[in-house]
């Protein structure tokens, strides 16, 4: 008889104090401590890899356990690996030409015809760029962002990637890790639902699908809790927030199944990620049943030793293969330590051989046995079509969030006769795109600047940059891809060019002011000390203002930054985040009122730096009613709460109902109100739900979000909107119990449209 993974922890509940609930199977089958749903069974396919497993030696499966990157020189060369199965996966190959060379190299000359992986990070696009994925959060669109990762999925594949490094699905609290914008921000359900939405899109209906590849969810876990902001610093997480807070995503995306798993780089309590049993043993396979392989981050093998963890290269490699590392990224301690480590029993074979079971099965289901050749004649007909494009500049509408807009400034008048266009970011094509645009071209992307002409004529613009920005220190990127170097040197031409700004604003009827960071400012090591926008633009958006004209701020950027001076004094604001290649367009259409802008903050926004690490689902604390008294020296609050968003019409939500004010653990219940549009224009709006458990066996968040659509209303238009509350989700793993615990009690329900909502309801979840 198979075991019944539902029987333990149904056992479980029973035996904790009277104050929790026995689940029912469905209400535990889709909490975050049980196991997520199995690939499909494949019997050929196991029994092929079974044969071809029979037929290994411990060098050719550890070397399906090797991955290498084609972006630096290796000390054996690529064709030498495959042709000696040393190698089972290379990364950063994009050209189909190469990858179909080195596919013939393996499947036709090693000894056992093994194909190759070949994975790449397709975050957010391959050649064509959609907006970064926190901007993606900020549309509340899942459908979305499944749409933009299935693009990417099919030029990715055309090019012959198998694989992409995504989607990034860490928590992140904090603005000043880099990092923030690869991630859906700082809500595990709001989080949930964008990492399966994107493992749907890039995997489709089901691994191998045509068009598709296979996703990979990373970086397990907590890496968004890095101290201080700052990149690969330690993360000290308690059970409570890796259960309720940090582990949903990865559940979730694993749940919609995603076929792999990424190591994290940090200390996770002390363990570093990649030789974190509890992590990639006992949570992955004992809890959650994953089938799929684990493949540790960048060198974060070897770098077991650094983290003072490791002895050396053998420990590092057992020690990884111990914890449930399947595959080595880029460093060698698997080929150079391995087979020894298993001759001397400090690796198991049956290890090994679990490893690489998964490995082959993964191939074999991706179709690598069968047609493992890209199509290099037909790849570049895929590249940047119309319909990538299209699909591009509909996701760089849709994620611009409204912050401000007094006196109606936008959306801008046709009637202007002039536009001054100021700002590093309003032509700039690399910046555009966002950091990890690595096979983008900067010459496919539009400019604001070629946006507005296109959209209010060329003659009405007036351009210049006004000030330039400059990263202090270099990324690791810039080799592969870089921002245009700043042109001006001397301080005399530096401030001659912001006089000219000012002289077109002057002279112009409104001014529009592109600022925020450079692509290379975000992602991977590009933490900040500060969130005040780099360079001298807040000297030039002070100045602009002070001119008198109406000044509109668009940003470009991947993270809050401090704009509290311009959310008292700059009339209209506008987040349009980095929003890929055809962001230019998406961003003229809508300040033109073209499209009308509905997209919410997927993060909290700080007044200042001082505040951070600030988010809207903290505890309640002693003084719970007087947040004020946080700090003596500034607002408790923040600038904008999560989930905020203006639109260029105004919507009212009114008359809260619940179906039923008590309800038994297991069931739903639909919550529903009336959203009414009275303004003037069609536009969009996230109805959001909120929930807080005021008793039980933990202090539980003063409001965690539960469910939420995003709907489109004309001008006068009303809709009754239901969203469905799965009271599983009510649920949390209890830090009291260690185990996961839907407590009956009185819950709090709130619905609006941000994490103020103010619409209130009580709910009664009884035993
Ligand atoms: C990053 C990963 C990425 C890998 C390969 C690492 O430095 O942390 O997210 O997938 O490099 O590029």
């Amino acid at each position: 008889m198979t075991a019944n993974p539902f029987r333990f922890a149904a056992c479980i509940v029973l035996l904790l104090p009277s104050l929790v609930v026995s689940l029912p199977k469905s209400a535990i089958a889709q909490n975050a401590t049980t196991p997520v749903a199995q690939l499909p069974a494949d019997p050929v396919g196991e029994a092929f890899v079974a044969k071809l497993l029979r037929q290994m030696t411990l060098e050719e499966k550890i070397g399906q356990m090797s991955q290498t990157p084609l972006n630096q020189a290796s000390e054996i060369p690529p064709d030498v690996l495959a042709r000696e199965g040393k190698v089972g996966s290379f990364l950063f190959v994009t050209d189909p030409v190469t990858i179909n060379h080195l596919q013939h190299v393996a499947v036709e000359q090693s000894r056992l015809h093994i194909p190759l992986l070949f994975g790449f990070d397709v975050i957010h696009g391959f050649r064509t760029l959609y907006p970064v994925p926190i901007a993606m959060a900020a549309s509340w669109d899942p459908r979305l962002a499944e749409k933009a990762q299935s693009m990417a999925a099919r030029e990715a594949s055309a090019a012959g990637i198998d694989w992409a490094f995504a989607p990034m699905v860490d928590i992140a609290r904090d603005p000043r890790w880099g990092r923030i914008m690869e991630g859906a921000g700082e809500d595990p359900f709001l989080g949930s639902k964008m990492a399966a939405a994107q493992v749907r899109g890039f995997q489709g209906d089901t691994i191998g699908s045509p068009g598709h590849i296979l996703a990979c969810v990373k970086h397990f876990a907590g890496y968004g809790a890095a101290l201080g902001g700052r990149d690969y610093e330690e993360s000290n997480i308690s059970d409570d927030q890796l259960w309720n807070v940090y582990f949903p995503p990865f559940h979730a995306a694993l749940n919609a199944g995603a076929g792999s798993l990424m190591s994290a780089y940090m200390d996770l309590n002390d363990v570093p990620a990649t030789g974190n049993r509890f992590l990639l043993h006992d949570v992955l396979r004992d809890d959650w049943h994953f089938q799929g392989f684990v493949v540790s981050d960048w060198e974060s093998v070897m770098n077991l030793t650094t983290h003072g963890f490791a002895s050396g290269p053998a420990d590092a490699a057992a020690r990884a293969v111990n914890a449930g590392v399947d595959m080595e990224m880029t460093s060698t301690t698997f080929r150079d330590t391995l087979a020894q480590s298993v001759k001397r029993g400090t690796v198991q074979q049956a290890t090994i051989d679990q490893a690489v079971h998964d490995l082959l099965m993964m191939k074999w289901r991706l179709g690598l046995f069968r047609n493992p050749y890209a199509d290099p004649a037909k790849a570049a007909s895929q590249m940047v079509t119309p319909e990538q494009r299209n699909a591009a500049r509909e996701a760089g509408t849709r994620v611009a969030v409204l912050l401000r807009n007094q006196d109606a400034t936008l959306p801008l008048n046709s009637a202007l006769k002039s536009i001054a266009l100021i700002g590093p970011l309003a032509d700039s094509k690399a910046d555009i795109m966002g950091s990890w645009s690595l096979a983008g071209h900067p010459e496919d992307s539009v400019t604001v600047l070629e946006g507005m002409r296109k959209r209010f004529g060329a003659e009405k613009i007036h351009y210049t940059t006004g000030v330039e920005i400059e990263r202090e220190q270099p990324s690791i990127f810039d080799a592969q891809f870089s921002s245009p170097k700043p042109k001006l040197t001397t301080e005399a031409e530096k401030a001659a060019e912001f006089h000219h700004a000012l002289d077109l604003i002057r002279s112009s009827d409104v001014a529009v002011l592109v600022l925020g960071e450079l692509q290379s400012m975000s992602g991977e090591r590009a933490s900040r000390q500060s969130l005040d926008l780099p360079g001298k633009q807040e000297q030039l958006l002070e100045a602009a203002v002070a001119t008198g004209k109406p000044v509109v701020l668009v940003l470009v950027n991947a993270r809050p930054l401090n704009i509290t001076w311009a959310s008292e004094h700059v009339p209209a604001i506008l987040e349009a985040w980095y929003p890929g290649t055809e962001g230019g367009d998406a961003i003229a259409q809508v300040l033109a009122g073209d499209v009308n802008p509905g997209g919410k903050l997927p993060v909290t926004w700080p007044r200042s730096v001082g505040q951070v690490p600030i988010y809207y689902a903290h505890n309640l604390t002693q003084l719970a009613n007087d947040p004020s008294s946080h700090y003596w020296d500034g607002p408790s609050t923040p600038l904008y709460p999560f989930g905020y968003g203006l639109s260029y019409t105004q919507f009212s939500m009114t008359n809260l109902q619940l179906a039923s004010d008590a309800v038994h653990a297991g069931s739903t219940v639909n919550v529903s109100v009336e959203v009414r549009n009275t303004g003037a224009r069609l536009g969009d709006d996230v109805v959001q739900l909120y929930t807080h458990q005021r008793a039980g066996s933990a202090s539980r968040p003063v409001r965690e979000l539960k469910g939420f659509r995003r709907i489109s209303l004309k001008a006068g238009e009303k809709q009754t909107v239901t969203l469905t509350l799965d009271t599983h989700d009510l649920g949390f793993w209890s830090p009291a119990t260690h185990h996961w615990a839907m407590e009956p009690g009185v819950f709090d329900l709130w619905v609006g449209d941000d994490s103020n909502a103010q619409n209130h309801a009580t709910l009664t979840l009884l035993p």
